[in-house]
């Protein structure tokens, strides 16, 4: 049987993929929110995401990348290169929680969505990296029994 989320004895870390589509539709909807001018969804969908990928990003530096370079140390260098995009993406973090709150006319409307063009870019290419070859490695050097442990460990 094809594994899937819900059946978390036949979990795959590849499947961890699937929050990143999430949690970039949390991202979407903030941005469709802007070009609607609606700043109290903007905001409330900028929580979201936010929040569900600090505690995602949390969850791979604490118990994932431990794993990988334990047991996969020739990854070494792609483990340091996704710590620092999860660096990266919280200081963009930051500096946009703080001009999506001083947001209020339509220029600064515009102007906000051309700067989280940067964001989007550095979330795609880190989701992608993730979902290339960190998660199918994180399936070839754990067991199912470890990964059911992962599973709830890290799923949101
Ligand atoms: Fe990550
Ligand atoms: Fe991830």
């Amino acid at each position: 049987m094809e594994p899937t989320p819900q059946n978390p004895r036949e979990f795959k870390a590849l499947h961890l993929s699937m929050l990143h589509v999430k949690m970039n539709d949390y991202f979407q909807k903030h941005r469709l929110s802007l070009m609607k001018g609606d700043l109290y969804y903007a905001f409330h969908f900028w929580e979201q995401f936010t929040s569900a990928m600090t505690v995602h990003f949390d969850s791979e530096e604490t118990i994932l990348f431990p794993i990988i370079l334990e047991r996969a140390p020739s990854l070494r260098k792609v483990i340091e290169n996704l710590t620092s995009d999860h660096e990266a993406v919280r200081e963009q973090f930051y500096i946009i929680s703080r001009r999506l709150k001083e947001t209020s006319d339509s220029n600064e409307i515009l102007d906000l969505l051309d700067f989280e063009i940067g964001l989007k870019k550095l979330i795609m290419k880190h989701a992608e990296q993730e979902d290339q070859i960190f998660y199918p490695e994180l399936d070839k050097i754990t067991t199912p029994s470890e990964r059911e442990i992962l599973f709830k460990s890290v799923v949101l």
